[in-house]
């Protein structure tokens, strides 16, 4: 379905991002960038060649070579993604002169990203953001050739994917009374979903949805009471921060949570699917009957051995449909199956664990990847478990791990920020959290964030400052 000229029209949807000419300021940064002499007039741009060379007989894997000659263009690629990437880059490097006539530069550039997993997170269930925003966050995903988003689906407070066969998960869980009565809510409809899912695919992005378990999933539960161990009806909450509902470990529940990965796989053609597995915590489990008689039939020592039970029952499934399962760190708690790809947030520890057995890992320690902790030390912080993240830390994050082996670290993939939503509930405020932090992960994400200064010089000309009109703290 891709095309260059298909490429050429997205690249320019994506402009504003790009509008100031001035030298350089390519984000990410290139691998390789050497000018050479001479310009090309912005006329003669369409003299532009574009080779894929699938067979990486004359560019290696995941990289593009992208020549600026006096009088043409020379793009060749591995594939038509380092191609998008070629003209993303090229795009970037439009220039204008003193009496505004347009011009590349002549430049010699060879490119490729140093992490596979490029990610921004999204949360949509503290708050619902409509499919024109998530349209726009990956226009910017795609300025920023990151290359995945998570899109956290489901919650406490929000269910936000319509399943056919459980129709009150949206039209019970997704709505939510707030404290001064009103009502708060929206999901989107597979329809919407699907078209979104080609909307990122033509910016050679895929959508990973997740759908939590155990843990974080009371609306779920308040739409279906048969979920819980303890089956009563509740309702949902308006208030944050770890819930005691989480689903019970029996068989009428892992039927459930299999017909909706039915439903979500065929909206969803992500080789990965996120199941969530974080803060789940285990009273209700304690207190249960149905938990006992497992933990005996099973010889399940603990209920983090429980969880992990729980997670392989599903993760197989997905695996028999042909796709992966992610997990939170605390997955590791119980021991994660050698198949589970561990997102490390908390810290790094959990991440480096996996990493040592065998896993592949993708890092997302809050200190560096939490876009929704505040950027400048001029905002409050909004709540206890937060502390500042300014540009320069999430510049500097490296998902690597020194205490690894250079094979270890193989098995990190590449990193993440999210971007959790309690204390988002518009898109201005989402703008503020990412911008310009986003910018500093992308290089962070394509391994070339080897200079600060030089970063924030590229920066400065690409947006004359931040959208959010702040000033990160240094
Ligand atoms: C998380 O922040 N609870 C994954």
């Amino acid at each position: 379905m891709h095309n260059i000229t298909c490429m050429k029209v997205i690249l320019l949807a994506l402009c504003p991002l790009f509008a100031v000419a001035q030298w350089h300021h390519i984000i990410p940064q290139p691998v390789s960038f050497r000018k050479t002499d001479g310009i090309l007039p912005v006329s003669k741009a369409s003299n532009l060649s574009v080779t894929i060379d699938s067979l990486h007989s004359s560019i290696p894997a995941n990289t593009y070579s992208l020549k600026i000659l006096a009088d043409k263009i020379a793009i060749t690629a591995a594939s038509e993604q380092e191609a998008f990437y070629a003209l993303n880059t090229l795009h970037q490097l439009l220039h204008k002169d003193t009496v505004g006539q347009q011009y590349y530069p002549c430049a010699d550039i060879i490119d490729s990203p140093r992490y596979a997993y490029r990610a921004m997170h999204i949360d949509v269930c503290r708050h619902f953001f409509p499919v024109t925003v998530l349209k726009q966050y990956l226009d910017t995903l795609a300025a920023y050739k990151l290359n995945y988003l998570h899109l956290h689906l489901t919650d406490d407070q929000g269910w936000r994917m319509e399943i056919i066969q459980y129709p009150a998960l949206v039209s019970t869980g997704a709505w939510r009374t707030e404290k001064d009565g009103s009502r708060y809510g929206g999901y989107y409809t597979q329809k919407e979903l699907k078209e979104l899912v080609q909307y990122a695919a033509a910016r050679f992005i895929t959508i990973i949805p997740e759908i939590e378990i155990p843990g974080h999933s009371t609306a779920a539960i308040a739409a279906y009471p048969f979920l819980s161990c303890h089956g009563d009806s509740i309702g949902i909450p308006n208030t944050w921060g770890i819930k005691k509902d989480i689903y019970c470990p029996t068989d009428s529940t892992f039927q459930f949570i299999k017909n909706v990965l039915d439903e979500v796989c065929a909206v969803f053609p992500s080789a990965y699917i996120h199941l969530g597995g974080d803060e789940a915590p285990k009273a209700q489990w304690r207190s249960s009957k149905a938990v006992e008689q497992l933990m005996q039939d099973k010889q399940l020592a603990d209920y983090e051995i429980v969880q992990r039970y729980f997670m392989q029952e599903i993760q197989q499934y997905l695996h028999a449909k042909g796709r992966q399962a992610i997990g939170w760190g605390e997955v590791m708690r119980g021991g994660a199956d050698k198949e589970m790809i561990v997102m490390s947030w908390i810290d790094r520890h959990a991440g480096i664990k996996a990493a040592k057995r065998g896993n592949r890992v993708i890092m997302a320690p809050r200190f560096r990847c939490y876009f929704d902790y505040p950027q400048s030390i001029k905002e409050p912080l909004k709540a206890i478990y937060m502390t500042y993240l300014p540009l320069r830390k999430v510049y500097n994050f490296i998902p690597e791990s020194a205490r690894l082996t250079k094979e270890q670290n193989n098995n990190i993939l590449g990193g993440e920020a999210t971007v959790w939503t309690e204390r988002i509930a518009t898109e201005t405020q989402l703008h503020h959290q990412i911008y310009p932090r986003i910018a500093a992960m992308a290089e962070a994400l394509w391994g070339t964030n080897t200079n600060y200064n030089d970063f924030k010089k590229r920066l400065d000309k690409k947006t004359g400052g931040t959208p959010s009109g702040i000033s990160p703290a240094e």
